[in-house]
């Protein structure tokens, strides 16, 4: 083992220049223990247990034009949909059936969904499913916006802070999107009462070792209650069609530092993981995540949500398949509950 993979292990919490040695530096040694020591933690505080989330893509339809993304503005290829209030609480009933007691309504940024059309479709899921719990991941908003949604019974927000380093945010957005105003939201979802999710993409252009040693430090400081990271995968349609994707080993050894310097985070093992490596949904909890958020869009809609190229959105990424998702997740010893999944505060 190397001295900082050792160090880490002893004091859990590394400076960021160590933290840039050790991404530089690990070996498959490293990578090993660190995740035996991140699923050892990652048990102790949550149990051998998996979260499942819902998640629902409620429109495709977004005003930005994130160099990464496959639904932003400028992709005229992209064909563009929106759901309906009753079709929202039609994939909640269906998914309730199933076994999930959270749903996440995630979405581009579109200037449909005003905080009185989105509060009252959240207040009448909270009404129907009081024992269950409403993430919301649809970007940017007003402080006031987020009041009214979680007054209107939201209990979660999930943000990626995308990169914690300035420069490197203004070369992934163009310029109406600031690193300031994205931290201006993750601050404001705090001081509300949200339980907060951040994370970035692994392998982002342009990314840096320095770049992800900073994005550690930020989760070291921040602690988010979520954190989802996955590699980055081009979409062809985007300016950053050619650009090489991010690595699924880099993606499970980050995910099992971030457990171990923040025990008690929500750890997704990302769709993207599973898309780019075939067992990377178990190689994700193997390292230490301890959530999947299976699809419970409309499979009418499910490949238009295409925030990269071969998205996987079947199988045991599909709600309507847990039974193959509940075998594929008893492979790695672990076993999926049917509960809230709220974060636990250490
Ligand atoms: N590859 C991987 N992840 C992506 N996201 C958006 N585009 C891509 C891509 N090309 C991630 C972003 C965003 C989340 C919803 O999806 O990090 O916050």
């Amino acid at each position: 083992m190397t001295e900082l993979a050792f160090k880490l292990l002893k004091e859990k919490k590394l400076s960021q220049k160590e933290y840039k040695n050790l991404i530089s530096t690990y070996t498959a040694e490293d990578a090993d223990v660190l995740a035996k020591e991140a699923c050892r933690i990652r048990d102790e505080v949550y149990g051998k247990k998996v979260f499942i989330r819902g998640l629902i893509e409620i429109s495709n339809i977004c005003k930005n034009d994130c160099y990464y993304c496959g639904i932003r503005k400028s992709n005229a290829h992209c064909v563009r949909y929106r759901l309906t209030h009753e079709e929202i609480l039609e994939c909640c009933e269906e998914g309730y059936k199933l076994g999930f007691r959270t749903f996440v309504l995630q979405g581009g940024e579109d200037g449909y969904y005003t905080d009185d059309i989105l509060c009252g479709i959240v207040s009448d899921i909270k009404k129907r499913y009081p024992d269950c719990a409403v993430t919301l991941s649809l970007g940017e908003r007003t402080y006031e916006s987020y009041l009214a949604l979680f007054n209107a019974g939201a209990d979660r927000y999930l943000l990626r802070h995308e990169t914690a380093d300035t420069e490197h945010y203004s070369r992934l957005h163009p310029k109406e999107l600031t690193f300031e105003n994205r931290m201006r939201c993750l601050n404001d979802l705090r001081d509300i009462g949200y339980q907060v999710g951040a994370g970035f993409m692994v392998g982002s252009p342009y990314q840096t070792v320095d770049h992800i040693a900073k994005d550690l430090c930020f989760i070291q400081d921040f602690k988010p209650d979520m954190c989802g990271i996955g590699p980055f995968i081009p979409h062809k349609d985007t300016p950053f069609g050619d650009f090489s994707g991010g690595s699924a080993d880099l993606t499970c050894f980050l995910l099992s530092v971030i457990r171990i310097i923040h025990p008690c985070v929500l750890l997704p093992a990302t769709t993207a993981l599973g898309t780019v490596s075939e067992d990377g949904r178990e190689r994700g909890i193997l390292s230490g995540a301890n959530v999947v958020m299976p699809n419970l869009s409309p499979a009418s809609v499910r490949k238009k949500y295409q925030l990269y190229n071969n998205k996987l959105s079947d199988g045991a990424e599909s709600a309507q398949c847990l039974q193959q998702l509940k075998e594929r997740v008893a492979l790695t010893g672990c076993e999926i509950t049917v509960d809230r999944g709220d974060v636990k505060k250490g």
